[in-house]
């Protein structure tokens, strides 16, 4: 049984060769059925009824390829559905919760695993794509990965498509060895994998890719069940190796998905998802997603001057803190630095501060903005001065925060990072509590009556895209574009959702107004800046979106 407590993971990125994971020592409790990644033979158990003519379709002819392709069956699919985040975006990796929903969107890892007496077996791994034009066919060797802490080539800026699925397989042999004492070795494989997340668009393609191929190579090498929180983590510290200190609420939201809800993910004292229904209101509550067709700050390319300087902003930001406010050391996230959320945490618990409603929670909000305030007078800090703070030399700081996953900055503005994250936090906090309160409300309430749920929820929305838009920094004009053109053409609210600076925006909008959004958004933007786009790749652009299911194993040979 592999287990959800994982001891903290070593590092494997940071040290090439480091010593032998240590020995792991089964535990007695077995977890309940809904904490292990499902296994499905229906694809019912996966997709709603209006998805269910598409994705037949489209798995009979992954089968048939399949087939076609290798001359013989795929034994399972691994399949990882992407996310999109309704709120709380730039907070995972400051610890605090962020409510994203997995997406109808997946990728399927299709799989045979070769028995050892099998003419075919050649100790080879045939790794195709449905779109092989794009994604060309690469083919691996089983003993180039007996040290699980093999190297992939990541310095190239443009990854080919397959280091994704290397990640997923890197993550699975090491992490299967930690906690698992009954896996086999790798096998000979066959492999399909066909996706349908639009790449590069801050829909978490990548981290569905890399989630699916350690699921799949977990499956194809040991027969324990894998549970959910596993899945979430390894998932996670295995994507780092493709250059970007990410959060978790990707693969969180990817793992826990659960139909027609958004889940509510805390980080500690261990990554969970609560469920937050949000499709059966009345008036339902709709999502439209619009792609800016900017690429989203992605990993290798442009993650040294976006993503990853904001994650050190953040963690300085919490370490200065601390110690101005003398709250003791902080705990430190994944070998990296202490949180903001650890902050805040720790200033509540010095000041005794009685949590619990909505106005001591906003309170403690604004006195942890002011202390913030007090701290960093200006939004521009030079390295040399930020080391200062942080009483370090500067290639001592550099070494320390800048190296492991390469940062390109020579200013850093930790004040508006910090507000923009603890106030976020806060607005997490409300928009799952009127979500909550409205699924059990609005059934009983007029469409007129529920209209100040929508304009709260929406209010939200809104304030938190002018945070990442001002404070945060991780909008781009277009993106900023289209959460205007929605709400003028009747969104609720509406803002990016995902890495930012390109990619998607998230509107909330009520039932009656999706088509008039969706007309807006293809008449003022699309049609503005992309009048090639066919019909069919606008129809992908633009679209009104619901929470898919998470993760599962699915064994089903003919659809
Ligand atoms: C990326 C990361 C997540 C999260 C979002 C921003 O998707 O992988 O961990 O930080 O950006 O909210």
């Amino acid at each position: 049984m592999i287990s959800a407590t994982i001891p903290a993971p070593p590092s494997p990125w940071t040290t090439p060769h480091p010593s032998p994971p240590p020995t792991y020592s089964p535990q007695l409790s077995f977890p309940p059925p809904e904490d292990i990644v499902p296994t499905v033979s229906r694809l019912h158990d996966i997709y709603s009824s209006p998805d269910l003519p598409h994705q037949t379709a489209r798995w009979n002819g992954l089968v048939a390829r399949f087939k076609a392709l290798y001359d013989r069956p795929m034994t399972f699919v691994a399949r990882a559905p992407g996310r999109v985040n309704l709120i709380g975006e730039h907070i995972d990796y400051s610890w605090f919760p962020v409510l994203p929903m997995a997406t109808v969107h997946d990728v399927l890892v299709a799989v045979c695993v070769l028995p050892e007496n099998d003419p075919s077996t050649d100790g080879r791994i045939i790794l195709s794509n449905v779109s092989s034009s794009k994604y060309p066919t690469r083919v691996f060797n089983t003993h180039d990965f007996q040290d699980p802490f093999f190297e992939i080539n990541t310095t190239t800026t443009d990854l080919d498509w397959s280091v994704y699925f290397l990640a997923g397989l890197k993550g699975a042999l090491m992490f299967s060895k930690l906690c698992s004492s009954e896996t086999s070795p790798l096998p000979t494989m066959r492999i399909l994998v066909d996706g349908e997340i639009p790449p590069r668009a801050g829909l978490s393609a990548s981290s569905a890719l890399v989630c699916s191929a350690l699921l799949a190579v977990l499956a194809a090498t040991t027969t324990s069940a894998i549970e959910k929180s596993f899945l979430v983590n390894s998932s996670v510290i295995s994507e780092r190796v493709l250059g970007v200190n990410s959060g978790g609420m990707d693969q969180a939201a990817s793992v826990f998905g659960v139909l027609d809800h958004a889940l509510l993910v805390d980080f500690r004292p261990l990554v969970t998802a609560k469920p937050v229904r949000v499709l059966d209101t009345v008036p339902p509550l709709c999502f439209v997603l619009a792609n800016s067709l900017i690429v989203a700050a992605n990993r290798a390319e442009t993650g040294p001057d976006t993503y990853n300087v904001r994650v050190v902003e953040t963690v300085l930001a919490a370490e200065i803190l601390a110690r101005k406010y003398g709250v003791g050391r902080l705990e430190i996230r994944d070998g990296f630095g202490g949180t903001l959320r650890g902050f805040y945490d720790r200033v509540c618990d010095k000041e005794d501060w009685t949590m619990g409603d909505r106005e001591a929670e906003e309170r403690a909000v604004r006195e942890v903005v002011r202390r913030v305030q007090e701290t960093f007078d200006k939004d521009q800090y030079s390295l040399d001065e930020v080391a200062q703070m942080m009483e370090q030399k500067t290639e001592d700081m550099v070494r320390k925060y800048m190296t492991r996953f390469p940062i390109r900055a020579k200013f850093l503005n930790l004040r508006d990072r910090s507000i923009h994250v603890i106030e976020e936090s806060f607005r997490v906090k409300c928009f799952s509590s009127l979500l909550a309160s409205s699924t059990n409300h609005l059934r009983t309430l007029s469409a007129s009556e529920s209209r100040p749920y929508f304009e709260a929820l929406g209010g939200l929305m809104n304030a938190s895209q002018a945070s990442c838009a001002n404070l945060f920094e991780c909008t781009c004009p277009e993106i900023d574009e289209l959460t205007q053109i929605a709400q003028r053409y009747g969104a609720a609210g509406s803002r990016m959702t995902g890495t930012g600076w390109g990619g998607c925006t998230l509107s909330l909008v009520r039932a009656d107004r999706v088509g008039d959004v969706i007309e807006g958004l293809k008449k003022e933007y699309y049609a503005v800046r992309y009048p090639e786009l066919s019909p069919s790749q606008l129809e992908q652009a633009v679209f009104a979106i619901r929470p898919g299911n998470g993760t599962v194993l699915a064994k089903i040979n003919a659809v």
